[in-house]
């Protein structure tokens, strides 16, 4: 059946930019089909054409908002569950997962062992929960050694790893089967750049695909050091140099943090989010801080008493170091990283100890 409705018609190459921000508005009309036409796509919207305009005012390409006409859609399920549970067993439902991740036009979810007969199932499901996504992959191991990455075993679509995902409207390039990537991180990279002043100095120790640079450089004219071990994950923040208006500079070193930043270069800002082994790097920060300069130290804590947990770590390493903390600035809570822990922030100013 046809029905008159509200719309964006995008040229592909926008596409999945124009879609990234609908959908964080909830702004597609689900119960329409997308038409495609003259290499655009022509996407439904829930919002009034005005509010859309304004949503959309920033991005730079062609598009134009106004009344199409579309093709109702059969009824669809809504989510995962819906789509699957005439296939899966009822004593297995409660292992159907909840939340998956949405990096670009990538899906990465986690299936628990007790379902993974069904995974192909899983797969093609999300795969038209999505119409915009092109690949869902399964994580295959836990996240090891030292560049943070796990394993991926396709399921359903293409098999590409690399795309674009938006996080507050930066444009991050990634490699999700060859870098460190969570798009759970994209309200903390956002936290910690509004706190950066101009022409502050800021090192990112651990900067995996450059999350934090962008966000920072994005906005303010400071310059980023953005330290990784992990050469493709600094080759995707090249690239995301390229897909971005920055204000500031951001210089790529490549290696071993401890082996590769010059002890000449002095930081306003440390950036340590590597949780688990921030701490071993103590050392290299206390090289290159400014007195009261800050560090942003990340780590995984147990869920009861999490402030005061990191602190102890954070505070036995310095004082090793023959470093105090100044002044306890903020902690965050950024998610549960394993049942009854979470991966937190503790920002902090530190002095040397002589001073
Ligand atoms: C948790 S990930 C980075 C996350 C990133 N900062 C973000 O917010 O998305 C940790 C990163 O540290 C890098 N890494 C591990 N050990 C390192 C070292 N000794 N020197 C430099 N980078 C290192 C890994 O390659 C990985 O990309």
């Amino acid at each position: 059946m046809n029905h008159h409705s509200s719309g964006v018609r995008t040229s592909y190459k926008l596409a999945e930019t124009v879609l990234q921000e609908l959908r964080k508005q909830k702004a597609i009309d689900l119960t329409l089909e997308f038409r495609r036409e003259d290499e655009c796509l022509i996407i439904p919207i829930t919002l009034s054409e005005e509010k859309t305009l304004s949503l959309l005012e920033e991005l730079e390409g062609d598009f134009e908002v106004k009344s199409f006409t579309f093709t109702q859609k059969e009824e669809l399920p809504k989510n995962l569950f819906e789509a699957v549970k005439e296939d899966i067993p009822l004593a297995l439902h409660s292992n159907i997962p909840k939340a998956y991740d949405l990096i670009g036009d990538i899906v990465v979810v986690d299936i628990s062992e007790e379902i993974l007969d069904y995974k192909a199932k899983i797969g093609k499901a999300l795969l038209s929960l999505f119409p915009s996504i092109s690949s869902v992959y399964r994580k295959a191991s836990a996240v090891t050694g030292e560049t943070r990455i796990r394993e991926l075993e396709l399921l359903a679509g293409e098999e590409k790893c690399e795309t674009v995902h938006q996080e507050h409207g930066i444009k991050i390039f990634t490699n999700v089967c060859k870098t460190y990537f969570s798009p759970r991180l994209g309200d903390e990279h956002k936290r910690v750049s509004d706190k950066v002043k101009n022409n502050e100095i800021v090192v990112d120790l651990f900067t995996g695909v450059g999350s934090f640079p962008l966000h920072i450089t994005k906005k303010k004219e400071v310059t980023v050091f953005a330290v990784d071990i992990n050469k493709i994950a600094l080759s995707c923040l090249e690239k995301s140099m390229d897909l971005n208006k920055l204000k500031g500079k951001i210089a790529i070193i490549y290696g071993d943090c401890r082996h590769v930043v010059n002890s000449l270069l002095k930081a306003d800002k440390i950036i340590m989010n590597l949780p688990g082994k921030a701490q071993e790097y103590l050392d290299v920060v206390c090289q290159i801080i400014k007195p009261e300069g800050i560090i942003y130290f990340y780590q995984f804590v147990p869920d009861d008493k999490p402030e005061e947990k990191i602190k102890q770590i954070l505070e036995e390493k310095l004082r090793e170091q023959n470093f105090s903390i100044k002044e306890i600035i903020s902690f965050q809570k950024i998610r549960e990283s394993a049942p009854r822990e979470i991966h937190a922030c503790l920002e902090v100013s530190v002095i040397p100890d002589s001073t």
